[in-house]
């Protein structure tokens, strides 16, 4: 009997989209295989030889779901080793990061927000949702630039910033969940032998690997950027990206802290350069600013008949990066200086850059940094489940905690509610009692946590 023939049906809008995206070269690959051999990753991480060159043709013939669940396009690190050495300049790694940037959009709910990513006409209205709500809330509460010294609380209320904080990171997290189930659901793993799938004519997979020692491998592997550091075209952009990374998890303990700071009431602003919290925002401030410095030196550099021009989804997040971090240092430096109205202007756009950056972290190219780590792993480790399961475990923590301090929010608000209600003196702060300072309509209100006494002379 006749083998059943599989019939290609090319996608002809996924071709449209990836030109959009930087992969208009797609189509001048004549499989002549070179991008595979000088890829450093293409075996070491995927298994297979064909890596780069099979991406190219399923591109090419518009083989949309193949190329969009084959877990390699999650190993490329865009080095342009390949794209060097293309003798047709097809540019397989600016073609793959169009890739990636449309499998982002394949598992983001709600998809539309993903598409605003690739489109600068959708800028303004990128920025204007995060605008409004923070604009909304001094509108609601205080239209007034105080007089006196830069204190940022007596413009707009702590507590609404980070219940506006908290209500968007959830939504953010579920996005994030559903992307990550959608992804695990549809990731094709190498199998030994395949001809034309991820594993294609490799015999020797490795037998499946234990989860601890997988999660262990990639995170070490990420942490010292080794397998990125194979690639030899593109050294300058390697190390900007190692920078920018490190930078953010300060960025992320500079956040949380200042989140505890306002809910047990000591006051962030009056904090010396040493404290904790200032310093790791500081730290990871020049951290990023330098390493996404590198990063925009390293697009300006691009060789256009070779590599690298990058897209505007590309320099979306480039520069999304730098206005956060610019306006921060701008905001603090301005601050010091006493320059009032402006210090409270630049206020306002950080937040709203700040909150442009991580609320659509599902739908933009930051997204990489989850879906990178759940292929490498689940590459590493030959099986999907595994890898899936800590991630899970992760967002759910998350969630956990982000739904705790919306909870513990509510009920201090309640109690600072009730507090007002009460007549004057009924509930005195006692001597070794910690200030709750909820920056609600109510003003300040004092609650007797003997237990907390210690923080409160921090
Ligand atoms: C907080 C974490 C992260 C931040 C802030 C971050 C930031 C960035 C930025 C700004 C770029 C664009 C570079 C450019 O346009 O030239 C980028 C690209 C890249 N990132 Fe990350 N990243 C993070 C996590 C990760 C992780 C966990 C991996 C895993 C290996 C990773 C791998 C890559 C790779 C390979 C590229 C180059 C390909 C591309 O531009 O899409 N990143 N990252
Ligand atoms: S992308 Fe370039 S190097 Fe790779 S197979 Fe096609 S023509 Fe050859
Ligand atoms: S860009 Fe680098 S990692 Fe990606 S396929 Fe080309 S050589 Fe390999």
């Amino acid at each position: 009997m006749a083998e059943p023939v599989e019939v290609l049906k090319p996608d002809t809008k996924f071709i449209a989209d990836v030109i959009k995206l930087g992969g208009q070269s797609a189509k001048k690959c004549f499989q002549c295989g070179t991008c595979t051999v000088t890829c450093n990753v293409s075996y070491a991480q995927t298994h297979d030889e064909s890596f780069a060159r099979r991406l190219m043709l399923w591109t090419a013939w518009g083989l949309k779901d193949k190329a969009l669940t084959d877990p390699a396009i999650w190993a490329c690190y865009q080095c342009q080793d390949c794209s060097a050495n293309c003798p047709r300049g097809a540019k397989p790694g600016d073609v793959i990061g169009a890739l990636r940037a449309l499998a982002i959009e394949r598992y983001a709910r709600p998809r539309f927000l993903a598409r605003w990513f690739r489109d600068p006409v959708y800028l303004p209205l990128i920025l204007a949702i995060p605008a409004v709500i923070i604009l909304g809330l001094l509108l609601a509460f205080n239209v007034q630039v105080p007089s006196g010294p830069v204190v940022y609380k007596h413009f707009i209320s702590e507590i609404y910033v980070e219940i506006a904080g908290v209500i968007v990171a959830g939504l953010a997290i579920l996005a994030t969940a559903y992307g990550m189930l959608r992804f695990t659901l549809e990731t094709r793993l190498p199998q030994p032998g395949a001809v034309d799938g991820p594993g294609a004519l490799a015999a020797d997979l490795p037998a499946e690997r234990e989860l601890p020692a997988t999660m262990v491998s990639t995170l070490s592997d990420v942490a010292t950027h080794a397998d990125f550091r194979a690639c030899q075209t593109e050294t300058t952009r390697t190390w900007g990206h190692l920078i920018t990374m490190y930078g953010f998890p300060l960025l992320l303990i500079a956040t949380a802290l200042s989140f505890l700071y306002g809910l047990v009431g000591i006051d962030q602003q009056s904090r010396s350069l040493l404290d904790p919290m200032k310093i790791a925002g500081n730290l990871g401030g020049l951290l990023a600013f330098v390493g996404v410095c590198l990063l925009i030196y390293k697009r300006f550099q691009a060789k256009p008949a070779k590599w690298g021009v990058g897209t505007y989804y590309d320099w979306l997040l480039l520069w999304l990066i730098f206005a956060n971090v610019f306006l921060g240092f701008a905001t603090q430096f301005t601050r010091l200086a006493g320059g009032v109205n402006l210090a409270y202007w630049l206020y306002v756009a950080h937040l709203t850059v700040v909150f442009a950056t991580f609320v659509y972290l599902p739908y933009g190219k930051l997204a990489h940094l989850y879906y990178r780590l759940a292929a490498l792993a689940a590459l590493r480790q030959g099986s999907k489940t595994g890898p899936a399961s800590v991630f899970i475990v992760v967002i759910a923590g998350v969630a956990a905690v982000l739904a705790a301090a919306a909870v513990l929010v509510a009920v201090l608000a309640a109690v600072a509610w009730v507090a007002q209600a009460l007549p004057m003196g009924l509930l005195a702060l006692p001597e070794s009692g910690i200030s709750l300072n909820l920056y609600l309509p109510v003003a300040s209100v004092s609650i007797p946590f003997g237990c907390w006494s210690p923080l409160a002379s921090v």
